[in-house]
């Protein structure tokens, strides 16, 4: 990379806690404050997290970590990505790596449209209601501006008006939807606003009453995609195959695909929660998506090239904003997004959508080849070692002991770990 930044950390996970923070801090040109963020056990006062929910007893907390080897777009990106589940991260890691030597990731993002949704009910002629409320669209975009004045000031604002008939238990209803360009935030409270200010002119042009004011995370207007190339050569030819097979599986079968799409959003989640964003939204957009055609399906496609290369590309939803809601009020998620280097809402989605395609082809290629337990396992055994009171290096030694004598629990652990002390001493 031409400032001389690789995310290609050889042997991250082996440094310790305060040499992560340090490479991730002169990586990403972190603050102090930032830094002390990072290393800060308590990363969110209660008095924060009491304003932000209601009833709040205390915190939860997840681990933080940051996937490594990303490049999206020609930038070398360090991933943020919180998760409780062993393996995401280096699943995730290793999936990128291995594409690095055809330049990682290319993805886009549509601008950040969402659409907004007014339900109007108790009309005797709701397909007339429709024709007058299209007829006037220029009138009732004008009197919900006011209502998107906040978003105006960045460059966004109400793109879009139209209204259609719906068909329900309840009888018939007039859905009228805005398109509205949300800039970097994810938008939710930016739709609410306008739609709940410009209901009234709805209701007084058509009569009726309006009901639900709320914005659609099926977010088909903000859609991201990325692409990438795994070379044969370094993934070998019977990974392309079983890669090739499993997508297909997931193609065909809703058993699968279900799972299958579960594996990609355990990536974007995981950098959802990080960065302060709604991951259920993020997750709510993606299944609707993914069922949106003639049946469920899976979120990415894999195919061969001619040259015998698999190409992957991944295509979903993705609402999320690098500005507004917990983004800003947790301060974690502030220091996550600086890692993240992400300048616009755009750009976290473009690196979201390439974390999920790396998830996906790592679950592909380990489940169609040696399958996942191996490596769940060692971590497992490292993690019980590490609650058994082991540093770093003797958790490794600890986790194969209990590898090699097939016993992985905590008591053989402990065992272990208070034979170890005592060999030393
Ligand atoms: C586990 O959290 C995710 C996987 O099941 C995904 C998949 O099956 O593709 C491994």
């Amino acid at each position: 990379m031409a400032d001389g930044k690789t995310s290609a950390i050889s042997g991250f996970y082996k440094l310790a806690r305060s040499e992560r923070i340090s490479k991730v801090a002169e990586f990403a040109s972190l603050t102090d404050e930032q830094k002390k963020q990072l290393a800060n056990d308590l990363p969110l006062g209660f008095e924060v997290a009491d304003r932000m929910a209601e009833n709040a007893l205390g915190l939860h907390a997840l681990p933080l970590c940051v996937a490594t080897n990303f490049i999206v777009n020609n930038r070398e990106v360090l991933v943020p990505m919180a998760i409780e589940e062993p393996s995401v991260v280096a699943a995730a890691s290793n999936g990128a790596k291995l594409c690095r030597d055809t330049g990682g990731f290319f993805a886009v993002a549509d601008a950040p449209i969402m659409v907004g949704q007014i339900q109007v009910v108790g009309l005797k002629e709701p397909a007339k209601a429709v024709r007058e409320l299209n007829s006037k669209k220029t009138e009732i975009i004008k009197a919900a501006e006011p209502f998107a004045a906040g978003i105006a000031k960045y460059g966004g604002g109400i793109r879009g008006f139209a209204a259609r008939t719906l068909p329900t238990e309840r009888g018939e209803m007039v859905i009228a939807e805005f398109d509205v360009d949300v800039r970097d935030s994810m938008g939710a409270n930016t739709i609410n606003t306008i739609l709940e200010g410009v209901a009234p002119k709805i209701e007084e042009i058509t009569g009726g009453k309006a009901r639900l004011r709320i914005l659609s995370n099926l977010a088909v207007k903000r859609l991201a995609r990325a692409k990438a190339v795994w070379k044969r050569d370094a993934i070998g030819a019977d990974a392309v195959e079983g890669v090739l097979d499993g997508w297909a599986f997931a193609d065909a079968d809703i058993y699968r695909a279900c799972t299958h799409n579960k594996g990609i959003m355990n990536g974007i989640d995981a950098v959802a929660v990080a960065t302060g964003n709604d991951w259920r939204a993020v997750e709510a957009g993606a299944h609707a998506f993914a069922a949106s055609g003639a049946r469920y399906r899976s979120l990415t496609r894999f195919k061969k090239l001619p040259n015998g290369d698999l190409e992957g590309e991944i295509e979903l939803p993705l609402a999320v904003g690098t500005v507004g809601g917990a983004t800003r009020s947790l301060p974690s998620a502030q220091a996550a997004l600086a890692i993240l280097g992400a300048k616009s809402a755009q750009e976290l989605a473009c690196v979201m959508a390439s974390v999920g395609l790396a998830q996906n082809f790592a679950a592909l290629r380990a489940l169609s080849g040696e399958g996942i337990q191996k490596g769940h396992m060692e971590l497992h055994a490292k993690n019980l070692a590490i609650a058994a009171g082991a540093s770093a290096g003797e958790a490794d030694l600890v986790a194969a002991k209990m590898i090699g004598k097939k016993d992985i629990s905590a008591k053989k652990a402990a065992g272990l770990l208070s034979s170890m002390k005592k060999e030393k001493t």
